[in-house]
């Protein structure tokens, strides 16, 4: 869940985050225009009731109306009570439908943000946090905005409007009907602001239910292995109890809310009866004024208990749009600013000079002074786990910005090249393989949307991973993930690799991709790659040294720091760990043993 802003959070950024929605005033003048129009008329209405009733009673005091007079005072009213349905039909219509648009429009605003920022930002970032702002937060924007907005503006043109009303009438009882109602202002502000932070909580440990029913199902056979069922079953009890309680909580708030509000406006109404009724009586005002009196102190109750909520509703909705507001300041640390260079069409050297690098907030370097030269052909990066290789990737992927030391394409400053025209000439698969949940075939070929289902098939064939699709189902449109098929871990990283070489990108960097496939496998994928590499530059790690000894220059990275480069036979010579690993890998009955 999105953590709580501190409540001294000061109020620039709170301003700043108006501008945000300024603009879509602007974008739907038109509707927001037309649906206060439409709230105006409503209120005219509901305002115009009172004088009507006033009418007939004080007509039929005097005599001056027939019964049949008093069935044209019934048909207007009854003609306003209509205008009421109709235009509020239009302002909910209209207002709630800015609010949706607005909700619509600011979420893709996040969305296509999140998807330039770089990687440093998504650390800072839980997943869980992200989405809060485009749920919850949003939902308070959304809610700000549309309710909230015609329940202020409401607010303010009734009570301006009711009490010219009741001034005209009489300007003393006026004063005194209204001295209870800034109370009732005031608690439900106090109320709803109560009843807000008790829902927080209903819809946090409703999440909590959410994730532990999630996590347990999915780690099932783990609960099975280990017989945690009854604790978790006791676990899933606690939340269920805790939630009741919270829920309760809300509910006797809500139930507080209207008793209190009703108490006030009675108070005033005792009020007004002793007062009023002296009044009449005195005959100071009619009967009529009287009785219209009465209906417009009851039309005050909503405004003033409205400017309460609306208060809660504003803050809360403003401090939902600034929390978004800060993700979407978010510069990524990648940008195109400067990046007037052009990539030429092919690629034939990458140089790396100098090269450090660590991750924000990482305790010492994770590369130290690399310097090193790729041409087209096979580069193999080996070393232990944790020796910088996948950070050596992420450099190339350009997933980082270079800051210190540099690497040159073709003699051109890696920093200077636009982004997008870098991220045409690489392709990528990472460490962990990651797939969407959508078919196979859009999987593989996710990176090149123009290719036809034989080029998709070919390349799974080449990866060999296509007999095995094949055993599917559904072959090539069966979907991945929950409600589809399930992959082993090397099927996932053979989909990865096959998404990426299907791109035939000039620069192919394939962080250890073969961990998790069998040695015959490896074999075939291994001669897919040597030839992949004719052309273009690859680079690949492995903690695995067999696949990797036809590459036609290695690396040997230790500590964040390169300790070796050469050829496969160069390096058994040279290099101590290179020649512990592959020794311990290859002979008999160590095998395949991990080198990390
Ligand atoms: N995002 C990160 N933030 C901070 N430190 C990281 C991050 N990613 C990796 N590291 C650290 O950088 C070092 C190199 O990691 P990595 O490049 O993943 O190694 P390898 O791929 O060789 O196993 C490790 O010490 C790791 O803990
Ligand atoms: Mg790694």
């Amino acid at each position: 869940m999105s953590p709580s802003p501190p409540s001294s959070a000061s109020t620039t950024p709170k301003i700043q985050a108006l501008a945000l929605i300024l603009p879509l005033f602007r974008r739907y003048w038109l509707r927001v225009f037309f649906g206060i129009v439409a709230l105006l008329g409503v209120d005219l209405c509901q305002l115009l009731i009172p004088r009507v009733i006033k009418l007939s009673i004080d007509g039929l005091k005097s005599g001056a109306i027939l019964p049949h007079g008093l069935f044209r005072y019934g048909l207007m009213i009854v003609g306003l009570a209509l205008g009421v349905a109709l235009f509020r039909y239009f302002w909910r219509n209209l207002i709630l439908g800015f609010s949706r648009l607005l909700e619509r429009d600011i979420r893709e605003q996040l969305f296509s943000h999140l998807l330039m920022l770089d990687r440093t930002f998504f650390q800072k970032r839980t997943i869980g946090e992200l989405m809060a702002l485009s749920s919850n937060d949003l939902a308070s924007v959304q809610l700000a905005a549309g309710m909230g907005l015609i329940a202020a503006i409401d607010a303010i043109i009734m009570t301006v409007a009711v009490l010219m009303f009741m001034i005209y009438i009489n300007p003393t009882l006026t004063l005194i009907a209204l001295s209870p109602l800034p109370l009732l202002a005031l608690l439900t502000k106090i109320l709803s602001g109560r009843l807000h932070k008790r829902f927080s909580l209903v819809q946090e440990t409703f999440s909590n239910i959410t994730e532990m029913a999630r996590s347990t199902i999915n780690a099932m056979r783990l609960v099975k292995i280990y017989s945690r069922e009854e604790e978790q079953t006791a676990n899933f009890d606690r939340l269920g109890r805790q939630y009741i309680k919270h829920a309760m909580r809300v509910a006797i708030i809500q139930g507080l809310l209207f008793p209190v509000s009703g108490l006030v406006a009675n108070g005033s109404l005792l009020l007004i009866v002793i007062v009023g009724g002296k009044m009449a009586i005195d005959n100071l005002i009619t009967i009529g004024d009287f009785i219209a009196f009465i209906s417009y102190l009851f039309m005050l109750v909503w405004p003033m208990m409205a400017i309460g909520w609306v208060a809660n509703l504003f803050q809360r909705g403003l401090t939902s749009l600034s929390r978004i507001q800060a993700v979407l300041s978010e510069q990524s640390l990648l940008h195109d600013d400067g990046c007037s260079a052009t990539l030429p069409a092919s690629i034939n050297s990458i140089e790396l000079r100098a090269l450090n690098f660590s991750y924000s907030g990482q305790q010492g370097q994770g590369l130290h002074d690399i310097s090193l030269t790729l041409t087209p052909g096979l580069f193999g990066l080996v070393g232990p786990t944790g020796s910088g290789k996948s950070t050596l990737c992420h450099l190339l992927a350009r997933l980082y910005p270079v800051t210190e030391g540099s690497i040159l394409i073709n003699g051109v400053d890696l920093n200077r090249i636009a982004i997008k025209d870098y991220r045409q000439a690489v392709a990528y698969a990472p460490q962990e393989a990651f797939l969407f949940a959508d078919t196979i075939a859009a999987n593989i070929g996710f990176g090149r949307p123009d290719a036809t289902l034989k080029e998709i098939e070919a390349q799974a064939e080449a990866v060999g991973i296509h007999d095995e699709i094949m055993h599917f189902k559904g072959g090539y449109t069966s979907k991945i993930g929950e409600k589809g098929v399930m992959l082993s871990g090397g099927q996932r990283q053979r989909i990865s690799l096959a998404r990426a070489m299907l791109t035939r990108a000039p620069i192919l960097i394939v962080d250890d991709g073969l961990s998790a496939v069998d040695a015959g496998t490896e074999q075939q994928i291994m001669r897919a790659i040597l030839e992949y590499s004719q052309t273009n530059i690859v680079i690949m790690t492995s903690h695995r040294l067999a696949p990797l000894a036809q590459a036609a220059q290695l690396a040997v990275l230790e500590d964040g720091r390169l300790t070796a480069l050469g050829q496969h036979h160069e390096l058994l010579a040279k290099n101590d760990y290179y020649r512990a690993i592959y020794q311990k890998q290859t002979e008999p009955g160590g095998g395949e043993a991990d080198a990390a």
